[in-house]
């Protein structure tokens, strides 16, 4: 009999979805009516979850299911998952580091030059015909600006080295300084702000960033400044930044993620100030099958008795 898999969420491609019900009965939680239901009447079998940074994994999931070992998440942050209470079990934990830093960063990047080279607003200015009457109004270079980036880990240092190829200096931000890395480092959150142009969270989800960027944070970015968010909706005070972005106090914002995904706050969409993506980090082709194979690779490893490709715990 093949081990029960509890997959969460619908973000594995077809190609890594196939080789998991070749060698697990998979069950695929989100298409069921009564997910409740499955749940008790599969708790006993399930030894495995594959889940997606959107669905909690949480205490009372973890221990409904007596009998669960491992739990292979689809995503670099692990936020949704209560590390805890699977610690406190023995039960492994795995994500899916590297494979989608690239993109990542390019996400990074784009809302970066989208924000100030006005991308999404010359695009409506050519389609409603606005050209016809004159010339927008100008963006902001980039070179000789400063990238404050709150998290220098191995996204964050992807998007280092691709705002140093547009000129932008580096300035970071952590709970340690980093060895190895010669940016400049900013202990305090506050300061980074004041000096960035372009403040650029990249930090995990979680408690320990938790509503880290609210009103003082935004005040000392000041007017000039922009705010782009890759990590976690929940690293931002969101009503906070609707204020400082409806009174001019912040210049703009671009957002891949929000505190209450797939809803954005009706205020932030009515904007012009703010670039607004879908959480898509990592959603290409190549990175979304790469992804997959990890937790593929990293469920058959663990049921093989052998060491995981990418442990968190
Ligand atoms: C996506 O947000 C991820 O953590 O991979």
């Amino acid at each position: 009999m093949k081990p029960a898999l509890l997959v969460m969420g619908n973000q594995i491609l077809p190609k890594e979805m196939e080789e998991l019900e070749l060698h697990f009965d998979v069950i695929k939680l989100w298409k069921e009516r009564d997910p409740e239901a499955v749940l008790q009447e599969r708790k006993e079998d399930i030894v495995a979850i594959a889940s997606v940074y959107f669905v909690p994994v949480s205490k009372s999931l973890i221990d409904a299911l007596p009998n669960l070992k491992i739990i292979s998440q689809f995503a670099v942050g692990y936020d949704n998952i209560d590390l805890i209470a699977a610690k406190e079990r023995g039960i492994r934990v795995t994500n899916t580091p590297d494979v989608l830093t690239d993109d990542t960063a390019d996400i990074a990047l784009s809302l970066l030059l989208a924000l100030s080279r006005r991308i999404c607003e010359g695009d409506m200015f050519v389609r409603v015909g606005k050209w016809l009457n004159g010339a927008m109004p100008l963006g902001n270079s980039l070179k000789g600006k400063v990238a404050g980036i709150v998290g220098m880990g191995r996204i964050g240092q992807a998007i280092a080295s691709r705002c140093t190829a547009f000129g932008l200096e580096i300035v970071y931000q952590g709970p340690r300084k980093k060895e190895g890395i010669s940016y400049r480092y900013e202990p305090d959150l506050h300061k980074l702000a004041e000096v960035s142009d372009y403040l650029i969270l990249a930090c995990p989800g979680g408690a320990s960033t938790h509503q880290m960027v609210g009103s003082s944070v935004l005040k000392a970015l000041g007017s000039e400044g922009f705010l782009i968010n890759i990590s976690r909706g929940s690293v931002v005070v969101e009503e906070d930044l609707i204020t400082a972005l409806k009174e001019k106090r912040i210049a703009g914002a671009g957002m891949d993620v929000f505190a209450h995904e797939p809803n954005v706050p009706e205020e932030m969409v009515k904007m012009d100030n703010v670039v607004l993506l879908p959480h898509i980090g990592s959603a290409t082709i190549e990175t979304r099958g790469e992804m997959g194979q990890l937790v593929v690779k990293n469920l058959l490893a663990h049921f093989a008795g052998l060491p995981l490709l990418t442990p968190v715990v």
